[in-house]
This record gives structure tokens, C-alpha cells and sequence, in this order.
């Protein structure tokens, strides 16, 4: 039976491509900053997002800690969103690690947060006040339906987080999803920011790792945090090598997932028992209810499972599908068709 897993874009197996450019791989000490692989893939990401320097990091997590670390002088606060993978996911790292006061503001389902809430957020110099420090996004926003969030809105943020001197980062582990919906570039999608971090194992299907971007200093100091959290790696060569190989591909391919994430969406909208918001599905990740209570999650769950159709319950009666390199047209096709068969009821 094939298995058409749709969990998430985190289950992607390396293309033949890359695993030959991970064969052919120039490697080096890259704690020592002599990886050849490395060196280029961060001067790589550099120039693609518009910032002086990057650094490749093990995870998205970890790309997000060190960035909130380097930002935020302990005992500030940093403003997020309360649905962002940094405040649900990441096992609260930011305040266990870093000693930096969450200050979670509402997500509108389209992943911003409203301006009048951030402005009334920013802290007064008041002696009772922890700082307010840093001001954070999320882009694509996994859990508001991977919503691209625009460089319009962006730049409204970095305006009021000019006025008072605050920091700006994005958690862009889906960024190219994000310039592929919205039709630009990264860098002018990111302009201004003072970091960004993304995946390269999410859309752009390589094994593992993430990098940071940002100015020559903010990656000095995120190098020396990113050795204190023991994220230093040695001949990350094999890693960089499928990240550079990834990036001459990610646009063909990521056009392809969110043209698959529409048909999915499209295919589920006709089911009775399934109620989707199809406006909301605009780039790799749908998400839909049951519409009718007549079977409990986890008996949907297995019952989908065991036709060979794997996704996640995000929250109660929501359920995630998440479309990548390793889906294809037919899968979708397939898919829906085994959805319409456990749901006419
Ligand atoms: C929006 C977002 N940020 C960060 C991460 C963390 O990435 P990692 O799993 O590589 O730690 C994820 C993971 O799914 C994510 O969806």
C-alpha cells in the first residue's frame, strides 16, 4: 500500500541530487569556519535575503533561540503571537534559556497581529516594566493556515518598532512559501529586518538544519551563542551541500505543493461530512473540521491511517495536511478519493 503522508513538510527524503551533491561534498572544520560547503551556503543565504552574514544552525528551533538570545538582554520582553511556533512549540526555550518574558498578542487567522495591539503592548520606561526588546513574526504562520504575511504589513511593524528603538525577527522556517504566494523576492520581503531564520528542512526537503541572516554583528554574536548551545558542527558540509542544492530548485518546486495544497482543498471541499475555508489555502498547509460529530478523532485518525493517508489533529475537530517534494498530483487525486470514501456517511 503506498503511504501518502501529508503530516508535514518535515518528512521529506533528500532528492537523488542531493544526495550526490552530499556525496561530492567539499568538507571542513566548520566551528574553525573551514567548511567550503558551509561558507557558501551562508554567503549563499546572505545575499538571497539582503543581510551582511549567515549562520547554518542544526534546527528552526534552535534558529529562533539564538536569534531571541542575541536580541534580548535577559529579563526583556518580546512580542509574538500567541499561535507562533516559538511560543506553542518550542518548549518555552526563550524564557527557560534565555530569561526573556513572553508577551504573547493575538494571531488574526491570517497570521499578523493588530498594529493597535503592538503599539499598546510596547512597554513605558516604568520601573515596574520588564524592557520590551524584540518584536517577532512568523512567515508563513504555520498555525494561521500558512498564511504568507505581506512586505506591506511588515514594514508597518518595522515602523512602529523603529519609533521605539525595538528589534525585529522573523520565524521564516516557510519563508520561500511565503515569496512564491506573494510573487517577490526574500530579500524584499525581508528588507529592514534585523533577522531572519528558514528552514532548509521544511519546503525545500533537505535533511536537516536552518540558518539565521542578519548584520555582520548580530551572526558574531549568534555564532557564540550558537557554540554555547552546543549547536557547533564539524563537517556540517553534508548538510550546507543539500541546503545549496535545495536553494537552485526550492521555486519549481514549492509552486508545485501549493498547487497541490489548492487541489487537496479543492477535492476535500466537496465532501459533505468536511467544512474547509478554501480562501484561507494559500501556499502547503490545509487545514478542515468534520462537520458532522459521528466519529471521534482518533477512530478518524486510524481509520485514514490504515488506508494509508497519514495527517495530524492540530486542535480539537482541526486537522492538518501539510503537501511537499514526495506528493504528487496523483497522491492528491488518491487522497481524496480514500477521504470520500471513509466520510459519505
Ligand atoms: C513556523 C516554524 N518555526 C520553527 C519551527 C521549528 O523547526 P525545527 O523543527 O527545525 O526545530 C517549525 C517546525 O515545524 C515551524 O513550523
Amino acid at each position: 500500500m503506498k503511504i501518502i503522508d501529508l503530516r508535514s513538510d518535515t518528512v521529506t527524503l533528500p532528492s537523488s541530487d542531493m544526495r550526490q551533491a552530499i556525496f561530492e561534498a567539499q568538507l571542513g572544520d566548520d566551528v574553525f569556519e573551514e567548511d567550503a560547503s558551509v561558507n557558501l551556503l551562508e554567503k549563499k543565504a546572505a545575499e538571497l535575503s539582503g543581510k551582511e552574514a549567515a549562520l547554518l544552525v542544526p534546527s528552526g528551533t534552535m534558529a529562533n533561540l539564538i536569534s531571541f538570545l542575541v536580541h534580548c538582554p535577559r529579563g526583556t520582553e518580546a512580542l509574538l503571537g500567541d499561535k507562533s511556533h516559538t511560543f506553542i512549540y518550542e518548549a518555552g526555550g526563550i524564557s527557560a534559556f534565555g530569561g526573556i518574558h513572553s508577551h504573547q498578542l493575538k494571531n488574526n487567522p491570517d497570521g499578523s497581529i493588530n498594529l493597535g495591539d503592538i503599539k499598546e503592548a510596547i512597554r513605558e520606561d516604568n520601573v515596574h516594566f520588564p524592557k520590551t526588546s524584540l518584536i517577532s513574526l512568523e512567515n508563513t504562520h504555520n498555525k494561521c493556515f500558512g498564511a504568507p504575511i505581506s512586505r506591506a504589513y511588515i514594514q508597518d511593524v518595522l515602523q512602529i518598532a523603529h519609533e521605539s528603538n525595538l528589534k525585529t525577527h522573523i520565524d521564516g522556517a516557510r519563508i520561500f512559501n511565503a515569496t512564491v504566494a506573494l510573487n517577490t523576492t526574500l530579500s524584499d520581503l525581508v528588507s529592514d529586518v534585523d533577522s531572519i531564520t528558514f528552514c532548509l528542512s521544511k519546503g525545500l526537503s533537505c535533511p536537516v538544519g536552518s540558518v539565521i541572516c542578519g548584520s555582520k554583528d548580530f551572526i558574531y554574536h549568534a555564532r557564540r551563542v550558537r557554540k554555547a548551545l552546543g549547536g557547533g558542527m564539524r563537517q556540517a558540509g553534508i548538510i550546507a551541500a543539500a541546503g545549496l542544492t535545495a536553494l537552485k530548485n526550492a521555486e519549481d518546486q514549492i509552486k508545485k505543493d501549493h498547487k497541490n495544497a489548492k487541489l487537496l482543498a479543492e477535492g476535500l471541499s466537496s465532501i459533505d461530512n468536511i467544512s474547509i475555508e478554501l480562501e484561507y489555502v494559500k501556499t502547503n498547509i490545509v487545514y478542515f473540521k468534520l462537520s458532522s460529530n459521528k466519529m471521534e478523532s482518533k477512530e478518524f485518525l486510524k481509520i485514514m491511517e490504515d488506508s494509508g493517508v497519514l495527517f495530524f489533529e492540530s486542535l480539537s475537530n482541526q486537522y492538518r495536511l501539510v503537501t511537499h517534494y514526495g506528493i504528487t498530483e496523483t497522491d492528491i487525486y488518491d487522497a481524496v478519493e480514500i477521504f470520500k470514501k471513509h466520510l459519505s456517511f
